[in-house]
């Protein structure tokens, strides 16, 4: 290895990087992350005055970004999203699927509009927005897709069955995604975190998070700042030779 392609690993400047949930979470500092690594930034969520604050940060930082509102649950939002990207940045070089509904519901209390809000959030959304994305990512030369799926997916998840269940669907899309997109050219993998502490995460009573930090072997929740390195790793040229997996970052402990 030489200097220029060591120094070009984890080098995201001049690529165009679209992170859905990026206002806050692990999706705003992925988004940090990218803007740090020299990429220009797309963040996507619900409210827009959430996307234009994170924005803002964001080219604090000193990087190009900027906030579009969109409903993962709204089909017609998702081109929307791909239009103003490519509009403004000139194209799409990484798509993070980070957004996500957690619902939580004992089974027996189970809707039928809360199964179908699941599903169009956390699965549907993500699908479609990786075909909006699609022609964008065939023209790039470090097309990448990066889905946030769940160490739920992986481990006895009471009230969480069917936010694990879409989960463990994104791991096979993003499995099925890799080869058939191989000869584009697209590298698609998924990244797994334990539990971070987040919105979402906090949403839990005292109980339920001292459980799931009791079931990693590091004994604590994550930062989100702690899923950059990964997420990062999975989507720039450090991660060439990395497609079709998927990458628990769970502080240990999660069985396989
Ligand atoms: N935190 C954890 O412990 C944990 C563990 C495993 C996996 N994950 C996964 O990591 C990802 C991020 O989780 P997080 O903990 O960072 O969540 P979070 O703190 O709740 O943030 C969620 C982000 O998604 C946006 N969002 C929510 N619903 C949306 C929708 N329908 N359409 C568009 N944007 C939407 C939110 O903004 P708006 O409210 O403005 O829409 C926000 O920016 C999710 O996929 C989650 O399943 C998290």
């Amino acid at each position: 290895m030489d200097r220029s392609s060591f120094d070009g690993l984890f080098d995201m400047s001049e690529r165009t990087v679209i992170v859905t949930g990026g206002t806050r979470g692990i999706g705003l500092a992925l988004a940090e992350g990218y803007v740090l690594a020299g990429a220009r930034v797309v963040v996507a969520s619900r409210k827009a005055e959430a996307c234009d604050q994170a924005a803002e940060h964001l080219r604090e930082l000193g990087g190009e970004a900027i906030g579009v509102p969109t409903h993962l649950g709204e089909v017609d939002d998702l081109g929307a999203l791909v239009e103003r990207t490519v509009a403004e940045f000139g194209g799409v070089d990484v798509l993070v699927n980070n957004a996500a509904n957690p619902l939580a519901q004992p089974f027996g209390q189970m809707t039928v509009d809360a199964l179908t809000k699941s599903f169009d959030v956390n699965l549907r959304g993500p699908v479609m927005l990786v075909q909006e994305a699609l022609p964008h990512l065939k023209a790039s030369e470090h097309a990448a897709v990066l889905n946030m799926v769940s160490i739920g997916a992986f481990i006895f998840a009471p009230m969480l069955s069917i936010y694990a269940s879409m989960k463990a669907a994104m791991m096979s899309f993003t499995r099925s995604m890799a080869a058939e997109f191989v000869r584009d050219g697209i590298r698609v993998n998924a990244l797994a975190p334990g539990p971070v502490d987040t919105d979402m995460m906090r949403k839990n009573p005292q109980e339920a998070i001292d459980g799931m930090v009791g079931g990693t072997l590091l004994g604590r929740l994550a930062t989100p700042d702690e899923m950059v390195g990964a997420a990062l790793l999975l989507t720039s040229d450090a991660g060439s030779y990395i497609t079709g997996q998927v990458i628990l970052v769970d502080g240990g402990g999660t069985p396989r």
